[in-house]
């Protein structure tokens, strides 16, 4: 008898199409948080302008789900070529040679993002979306996964960079939510000599990155690990001792202010630091450690003392912002270190997810049984070159969606612009 071969899967496409809706409004509430005038602006030199991702978020959708992966034709070929991928220039010069003379009018980017719109919606809810022997990029769904994910990554890139837009050209919401308060516990934890299991299997999760496969175990040697993360009081420390001033502080008159998204307030001593992962491990040197390895992090995250892993720090339960951690835009800044303790992982060590990225010591590098995904072979491969890290985790921006034990994040050691903290471990 022959193998019964599943060619399709059923996906629930009232989910897919719900989570797009609430993508593109996420998309557009963040747009609404720039005055008109800074449409063009590029606060960050090795980024696009806004208009771009206003216009790649969408053409990006459209071009996987739509061209790529159902075959389907252009709606406007001049600007899904314009919009079809962000840059990642090592240094200004590099990034001076993607700067462009002019962006299309905000008018015709909203108008080619409505018809994008239009059609993945569409697309979402009635093609055939899951039909792998029409096309590599449509198995499993792939395409309608990844575009998902690509928008609400997005959201955190867009967000860290209005962060860095003049606080008058920001249209709301004001402020920053200034807490302070005394973690749930301190100290160290002692992590056991055990085994992590990194990556998943291709079968395993309905979708994950190319840099997610395949699944491995590691043997990790007992360490000890700070059971938060570096506060900015910590870092003070560090700084009066001739550390770094992280890129997210401010001095003015002598006095140390955080520049937050929506604005400047007296550094909240409490708060996690958010510095660049040469920083971190120039912070951990200091204090007589080092940062952990991606296969540390598993362990102190996902392992527990009978042996067996969890999908989260705190069991198996579906991540929730309320319960276990900053993450899934609650709020918009950080939170005092360890005030989510129902998050603490088996070990009570906290904030593991959520409350910024956690940095690792690891190069982004593929694992075993890598292979460049079909929907998008250089979303990985072109970061594979040593100068990118690991962090694992999550932000207060970064969508609940995105929260899984496999996912990876990367950027280049001295990229001051990211919500990445900073944990120190010891041998
Ligand atoms: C995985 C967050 C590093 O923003 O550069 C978005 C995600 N790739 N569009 C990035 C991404 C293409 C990527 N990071
Ligand atoms: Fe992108």
């Amino acid at each position: 008898m022959p193998l019964l071969v599943r060619t399709s899967t059923e996906l629930d496409r009232d989910r897919l199409v719900a989570r797009y809706r609430a993508n593109r409004a996420r998309s557009a509430e963040i747009f609404r948080f720039l005055e008109a005038e800074a449409y063009a602006e590029r606060p960050i030199p090795l980024r696009h302008p806004f208009v771009f991702y206003e216009g790649h978020i969408p053409a990006f959708s459209f071009i996987k789900l739509i061209r790529e992966a159902l075959g389907g034709p252009s709606i406007d070929p001049q600007l899904e070529n314009l919009f079809r991928r962000g840059i990642d220039p090592a240094d200004s010069a590099e990034a001076a040679r993607h700067a462009r003379e002019s962006w299309p009018s905000r008018q015709r980017v909203l108008e080619f993002a409505t018809a994008c719109d239009a059609a993945v919606i569409d697309a979402l809810a009635h093609a055939d979306i899951t039909d792998a022997a029409a096309s590599p990029l449509l198995e499993r769904g792939q395409a309608a996964y990844a575009i998902l994910e690509h928008e609400e990554m997005h959201h955190e890139t867009l967000l860290y960079i209005l962060h860095r837009l003049e606080h008058e050209r920001k249209v709301a919401p004001p402020g920053v939510d200034v807490t302070e308060r005394s973690p749930a516990a301190l100290g160290r934890a002692s992590v056991p000599a055990g085994r992590a299991t990194l990556g998943a299997r291709r079968d395993a999760i309905a979708f994950g990155w190319d840099n997610e496969f395949d699944e491995f175990t590691v043997d990790v040697p007992a360490f000890e690990v700070d059971v938060n993360n570096a506060t900015n009081g910590d870092w003070l420390a560090f700084m009066r001792d001739g550390g770094p001033r992280p890129d997210f502080w401010l001095e003015r008159d002598g006095a140390l202010y955080l520049n937050g998204l929506f604005g400047e307030v007296p550094l909240p001593l409490t708060w996690p630091a958010y510095v660049t992962q040469k920083q971190a491990a120039d912070y951990a040197r200091w204090r007589g450690g080092r940062l952990m390895s991606e296969a540390e992090y598993h362990r102190a995250a996902f392992g527990t003392p009978a042996g067996q892993e969890r999908a989260f720090p705190w069991g198996d339960a579906e991540p929730d912002p309320h319960k276990h951690g900053n993450f899934g835009f609650r709020r918009y800044d950080p939170e005092p270190v360890g005030t989510s303790p129902a998050g603490a992982s088996a070990w009570g060590v906290h904030d593991l997810v959520g409350n910024g990225w956690e940095w690792t010591s690891t190069p982004f590098a593929p694992f075993d049984g890598f292979a460049p995904m079909a929907s998008y072979p250089e979303y990985s491969a072109d970061f594979f070159d040593g100068a990118h890290y690991v962090m694992k985790g999550a932000s207060p921006v970064t969508a609940t969606g995105l929260i899984r034990r496999t996912f990876r994040n990367w950027y280049r050691a001295e990229y001051p612009y990211v919500y990445a903290a900073c944990r120190v471990a010891y041998d």
